[in-house]
């Protein structure tokens, strides 16, 4: 099967899951929570690129895993990277008016109701695994401490708070390095383990391990390649402001190298990434997204 036909697959598999889930808590119907349901649905709906759950998907997938038992996963890391998208716009953070080619939601629902939405999707991403009937108590309680641990003070926060420190301060690359591996990296890494969690993969393993490293390396590519895009795009392909990191001073990997320098380590990253999942990658396509992200161009 080809890429993008397996990418529409796992975007149709969570769409309709977080329908499902819509309905069951009949969100839809609580009117005295309005607008609350619609913020909600407003910025996942509106798409993105869903790399987030095919790497869950298709890491259980390579592991031999029933896809069909990871879909709660994928959906809730999509919930959460949606969560981070709203507050990352919001005008005390990047204060982006434009997302997934629609206003954002702040701009949409006012400030109030885009923080209160965002906050209900991170709690409800949690919500949905506990109730996961295909996986073990264990394998939930992994991919929940997974999931909780890459959204917290650790992972996506913890990046988030070095994110604008690094508009302020100037910052090693080091230090670039570890904010980007944590505001972005830590969800990556989240996906591909949980995946692997799904599929039967236990820690301390070789396989384990594998998806760790290949993880943490296309987690850097996919953020040098927003910090690239950011510059070079095109907003409409993006579906977002562009040029934002130079406006505010963010420290970003052009404020160490060149565009094609970022390119040229980028390629270097994935050809290490797809050699580490190599020897699990059952249908290729951990490669085939890995190659994806380094080629990106929204
Ligand atoms: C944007 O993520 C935010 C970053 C972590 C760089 P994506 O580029 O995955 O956004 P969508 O989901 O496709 O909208
Ligand atoms: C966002 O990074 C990472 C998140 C945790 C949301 P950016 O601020 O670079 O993402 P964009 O460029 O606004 O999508
Ligand atoms: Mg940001
Ligand atoms: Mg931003
Ligand atoms: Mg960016």
């Amino acid at each position: 099967m080809k890429l993008e036909d397996v990418l529409k697959e796992d975007s149709e598999l969570i769409e309709e899951k977080f329908k499902e889930v819509c309905q069951s808590v009949h969100y839809l119907s609580q009117e005295e929570l309005s607008p609350l349901p619609e913020a909600m649905e407003y910025t996942f709906s509106a798409g993105g690129k869903r790399i987030r759950p095919a790497l869950v998907l298709e890491t259980c997938r390579a592991f031999g895993g029933d896809v069909r038992s990871a879909v709660s996963a994928a959906l809730a890391v999509e919930l959460v990277h949606t969560y981070s998208l709203i507050q990352d716009d919001l005008p005390c953070m990047d204060n982006d008016s434009v997302r997934r080619g629609i206003p954002a939601n702040h701009i949409r629902f006012g400030e109030a109701i885009a923080l209160l939405a965002s906050d209900a999707l991170l709690s409800e991403s949690l919500l949905i695994m506990t109730n996961e009937k295909r996986q073990s108590p264990e394998q939930i309680l992994s991919c929940i401490a997974l999931l909780a641990e890459a959204a917290g003070p650790l992972g996506l926060v913890g990046g988030q708070v070095l994110d604008l420190r690094g508009e302020k301060e100037s910052f090693s690359y080091e230090q670039l390095c570890r904010l980007h591996s944590k505001k972005t990296g830590a969800l990556f890494k989240a996906s591909v383990l949980m995946g692997a969690v799904c599929a039967g993969v236990k820690p301390d393993t070789e396989p384990y391990r594998a998806c760790e490293v290949y993880a943490r390396k296309i987690g850097l590519v996919f953020q040098a390649m927003d910090d690239v895009l950011d510059v070079v795009g095109d907003a409409k392909k993006m579906g977002k402001t562009l040029g934002k990191d130079e406006e505010s001073g963010k420290t970003t990997f052009l404020s160490f190298m060149s565009v094609p320098e970022a390119l040229d380590f980028a390629e270097q990253l994935t050809a290490e990434a797809k050699e580490v999942i190599g020897p699990y990658d059952r249908y290729s396509m951990l490669s085939a997204i890995a190659e994806k992200l380094q080629k990106r161009e929204n």
